[in-house]
Order: C-alpha cells, then structure tokens, then sequence
C-alpha cells in the first residue's frame, strides 16, 4: 500500500487536573473516575491557544524527521473546532510554520486521525503529495459543560502530529459511518440570524454514555474481524492493538472479546484523558519514544467517535 509512517511529535498543555482538583468544585470521586473510566488526570488549556498546541506538535514532528517545512506538501489538521471556523486549524498552523501548500481540516471526531490517513494514502497514492502533514488537535474544555459531571471528567485538551510518506507499512485501511446524531452531538447554534425560526443557542458535548459505550465496544471487535479477514491473519498476528483513549473499560471489554493478553493493549488514558482524534497519534508517539515499537511491529489502530464514526487499520512500523 501508500504510505509509511516517518514522524510525530506533540503540544500538550502545561496545566494538569487531577481528579481531586475536580472533585473540588463538582459532586465526583478520584474513586468514581478511577474506577468507571481508567482516568487520573487530564492537561487543560490555560495559557495556550489550539494553533499554539498544533503548531508545536508539528514542529516536533518535522524536527524529528530531520526536515523543514518547506518540504511538506500538504497539511490534513483533524479537530471539532480550531481557534477560529474559518480559517481552519491546519490553515492557522500553515501560517505559523511557513509553509505553502495546501491545508484543510476535517471532522471525524475521535475517528479524526484515521480518516486523515485514509485521506493522506489517497493524495500519496495520486502522487498529489509525498510527505503529508498530519495535525490533530483537540480543545476538549471549551466543548464541555463544567457543570455536567457525565462528561467533564471525560476529557483533556492537546496536539499530536504526524509525517507520512510514500511506503509499503499501510496494509489495511478503513473507515465507516454509522448516522446517528442523537448518541454524540455538540450544537454550534444559529448565531443572532433574525430570520431564523428554530433558533438554538451553541451547546455542550453532550452524549448518551452506556449507549456510546456498547457501539465501542461492539464497533471495535467488528474493525478487526474485517480487517484479520481482509488480510487473512488472526488477532495472535497482532503486536498490539493501538485503541482509540475513551474509557479504560471499552479496552478492557474489546481484549475480552479479542482474546489476547493486556500487554498488547498499551494505554496512557491514564494521565491524559479522552483527547479525541490525539489520542492514538499520542500514544504511538509514546510508545516510539519509550523504544516499545520495535521495526516489522504489526499495529492495529481502532478508532470510535460521534457521526457515529469508526475506522481502523493495519500498519507495519519502521
Ligand atoms: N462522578 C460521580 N458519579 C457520577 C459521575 C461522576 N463523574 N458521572 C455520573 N455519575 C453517576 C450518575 O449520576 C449515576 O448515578 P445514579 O446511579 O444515582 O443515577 C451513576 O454515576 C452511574 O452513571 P452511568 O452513566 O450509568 O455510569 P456508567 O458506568 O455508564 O459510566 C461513562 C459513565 C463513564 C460516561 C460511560 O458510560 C462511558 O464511558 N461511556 C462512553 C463514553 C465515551 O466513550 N465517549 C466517547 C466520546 S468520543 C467523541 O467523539 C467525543
């Protein structure tokens, strides 16, 4: 197949919340979190803006690849919402870095990351580009409602970055929507129009919990049985299941279906939340710079989000 991964790099905020610092001013638990979703803290925007985040996930990303931005042929950034709706994120962190060629955005929500690979394999495989410039960046706080305990506790703010090339490491790629507008749905209102007849004023993330986590759950067993048939392999093929961070128990419920042991399911919602489409750029940054990943490692990324979206695919690493 198209592409091969060559770099990333992140931008996390300075701010980290614990669960006690929640806890203080809305009715939970360090004990509730813990044990309904695998959380202990999350990084939340004070000082930094969501192109600040981006552009230096970015930044690192093309350090690390040794190149400069002039050599990116096209910038993919995957958020709900940037620092502005129009000019889109990608656009504000084309600015930043100096580059020339083009830049879009796309909303898959937490699907974001593999829907922008689907997206960047079909560019690299035109020839359209060579080296795209993948930038998720998320700024999760201003979506939530503070007050609603359901969902604040959910969720984090930050920026991971990918560089992508030409190669052979893309097996297996695949994306699908499920509508449903219901499950999953932040309002961004009708503005001050007078005209408007069912005028709505802009909402707060808001979701139906146990129902979102019986699509993950289900949707991620389904991903990866298409894909072990696609390619004619078993889920023992796997070095390890790189999971979309929303809640420790949709894992722990997918690798019970899935048969295969914990340490292949690696984890850092933990210490960041649910980042949306960060979550696993994030992680496989992690785990490059932990030296887990080893070259020839096959990885199966799995993502779940609103729409309701879901996508998955099979790479090789190095
Ligand atoms: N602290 C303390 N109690 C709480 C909290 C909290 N933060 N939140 C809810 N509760 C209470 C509820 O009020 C309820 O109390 P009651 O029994 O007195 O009515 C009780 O805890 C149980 O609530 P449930 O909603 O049944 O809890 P559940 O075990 O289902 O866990 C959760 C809720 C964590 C939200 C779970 O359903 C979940 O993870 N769902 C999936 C969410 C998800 O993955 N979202 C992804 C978003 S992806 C994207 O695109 C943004």
């Amino acid at each position: 197949m198209s592409l091969r991964i060559v770099s990333l790099g992140k931008g996390i905020p300075a701010h980290r919340v614990s669960n006690d610092d929640l806890a203080a001013f809305i009715d939970t638990s360090d004990e509730w979190i813990r044990t309904r979703t695998g959380i202990e803290s999350r990084y939340v925007c004070r000082d930094e803006s969501l192109t600040d985040l981006a552009t230096a996930a970015a930044t690192e990303a093309i350090e690390r690849a040794g190149l400069a931005p002039s050599d990116i042929d096209l910038v993919i950034g995957s958020t709900f919402e940037g620092d502005y709706l129009t000019p889109s994120l990608s656009c504000c962190v084309a600015e930043r870095l100096g580059t020339q060629c083009p830049a879009f955005d796309l909303n898959a929500a937490c699907t974001g990351f593999i829907f922008a690979l689907e997206v960047a394999a079909g560019f690299v495989e035109r020839q359209k580009a060579k080296r795209v410039l993948i930038v998720c960046a998320e700024m999760m706080s201003k979506h939530i409602d503070w007050h609603d305990r359901s969902t604040c506790v959910l969720f984090g703010d930050g920026s991971a970055a990918v560089i992508v090339e030409p190669g052979e490491a893309l097996k297996y790629i695949s994306i699908s929507t499920s509508p449903n507008s219901e499950m999953l749905s932040l309002p961004v209102g009708t503005g001050n129009s007078p005209f408007v007849h069912h005028g709505k004023t802009k909402g707060f993330l808001a979701m139906e919990g146990q129902k979102v986590f019986k699509f993950a759950v289900n949707v991620g067993a389904v991903e990866l049985s298409k894909a072990m048939s696609a390619l004619g392999m078993t889920p023992e093929e796997i070095d390890y299941f790189v999971l979309h961070q929303a809640n420790k128990r949709i894992i722990d419920s997918i690798r019970a279906k899935v048969g295969q042991p914990e340490e292949k399911f690696p984890m850092n919602i933990q210490r960041y939340g649910n980042i949306s489409s960060v979550a696993i750029p994030l992680l496989l940054l992690e785990m490059w710079e932990s030296d887990k990943l080893k070259s020839g490692d096959v990885l199966f990324l799995s993502a779940f989000g609103a729409g309701m979206t879901a996508g998955s695919c099979v790479i090789v690493w190095g």
